[in-house]
């Protein structure tokens, strides 16, 4: 049988323990859940697409159906290239809804036949966004509940002024 697969698209400056949950949802789903970074070239995020990637390899590292790859140009153009029919994404609430079934249905403009499933967030994971993160990193406030250990590890490597306390501190 031919194996099902899914892309699950975004920014991921940086992941966040709500993407993690999604990624666990999609792969008990798809046989295959391609995670992409998806970039605008043109515009710099707080992380490097280097670093998110990595830090998503290693948040991946016990999920074996997901794999991680950065894309710098159109979701449509990733999923022909991939032969992908199905993309996932996360609604955290009524709000995400307008600008998610946006983009859905342009990326299924662009490359018709493609789908957009919604994946309700788990309410534990409903308040976290990426954005929230590199503000709350900003100040200095303690990270560890919204973000994977990896994050923190890398925030300790290439921020060392945001230091972020871990279990060996
Ligand atoms: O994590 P985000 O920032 O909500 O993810 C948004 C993302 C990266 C999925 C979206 O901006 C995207 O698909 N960018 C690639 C460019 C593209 O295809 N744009 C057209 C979709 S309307």
């Amino acid at each position: 049988m031919k194996e099902s697969v899914c892309l699950y698209p975004g920014s991921f400056d940086p992941v966040t323990l709500g993407h993690m949950d999604v990624i666990r949802r999609a792969a008990k789903i798809f046989d295959r859940v391609v995670v992409g970074v998806l970039h605008n070239p043109e515009k710099q995020g707080l992380f490097s697409v280097e670093q998110r990637v990595k830090m998503l390899r290693e948040a991946c590292k016990t999920i074996p159906q997901a794999e991680v790859i950065a894309y710098g140009g159109l979701l449509a153009q990733l999923t022909k290239e991939q032969g992908i029919t199905v993309v996932i994404r996360g609604l955290r609430g009524v709000s995400d809804l307008e600008s998610e079934t946006a983009m859905a249905r342009i990326n299924g403009q662009l490359n018709p036949g493609l789908e957009t499933l919604f994946l309700p967030a788990d309410p534990a994971f409903r308040e976290i966004s990426a954005s929230m993160v590199r503000q709350l990193l900003a100040f200095g406030a303690d990270l560890a509940p919204y973000v994977p250990r990896a994050v923190i590890k890398e925030i300790n490597k290439s921020f060392p002024n945001k230091h972020q306390k871990t279990r060996e501190d």
